[in-house]
């Protein structure tokens, strides 16, 4: 159990790192919470830092979560135990206590559990996302959009854990989205320039 306690806190710290926000620092000399959309994540270090960065982001931040998901794995858990603390580092990408426990919206770093857990159901959502990234140049529909679709596919693995820890991903990500949604409600969503929806 004091094993199963420090692989949480382990899992927590290694998601609080803020890789959007030192990125900013100190390749950019920039706060990214007061560029783009104000999220401490890879579409916002893209949409702010460029495609270099974004793509830098965006493997360290999924690297969170995988690594956060094998710790169970090194002391010899089963593993179902991947979701539960892997889900450790999304809390900390989302609370991070290196930022006054504000952070990310969770998908990348979500996206990097599913990669340990399962690198071909990793693949499948990715195609997803990026299908709905390339059709509609916002990146927050093509977040909201995958975490429900792959919720309710998940449903036919008959793996009750994935089930349960996708839940609780979506609440988080719809929640940390609120921002996003009400865009989106107003027609205002920022586009990334990535897509056709961006070239039109
Ligand atoms: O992964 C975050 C993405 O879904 C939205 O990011 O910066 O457009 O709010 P942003």
């Amino acid at each position: 159990l004091a094993k199963l306690f420090i692989c949480i806190i382990l899992a927590y710290l290694i998601g609080s790192f803020p890789t959007a926000y030192i990125v900013g620092k100190v390749f950019f000399r920039k706060n990214i919470f007061d560029f783009g959309s104000g999220n401490v994540g890879t579409t916002n270090a893209y949409r702010v830092f460029g495609p270099i960065a974004g793509t830098g982001v965006l493997f360290a931040d999924i690297l969170k979560g995988t690594l956060g998901a094998f710790l169970p794995i090194f002391i010899g858990l089963d593993r179902p135990w991947m979701l539960f603390v892997g889900l450790f580092a999304v809390i900390g990408h989302v609370f991070s206590i290196f930022l006054k426990f504000k952070g990310g919206k969770a998908v990348a770093t979500s996206a990097g559990i599913l990669l340990a857990y399962s690198p071909i159901l990793f693949l499948v959502c990715f195609a997803c996302f990026a299908l709905i990234v390339y059709l509609t140049s916002m990146v927050s529909v093509a977040s909201l959009i995958t975490i429900v679709v792959f919720t309710l596919a998940s449903l036919f693995l008959h793996d009750w854990i994935l089930t349960s820890v996708a839940c609780v991903v979506t609440i988080i990500i719809y929640v940390k989205h609120i921002p996003n949604i009400k865009r989106l409600l107003k027609g205002k969503e920022n586009l990334v320039s990535i897509g056709l929806a961006y070239q039109r």
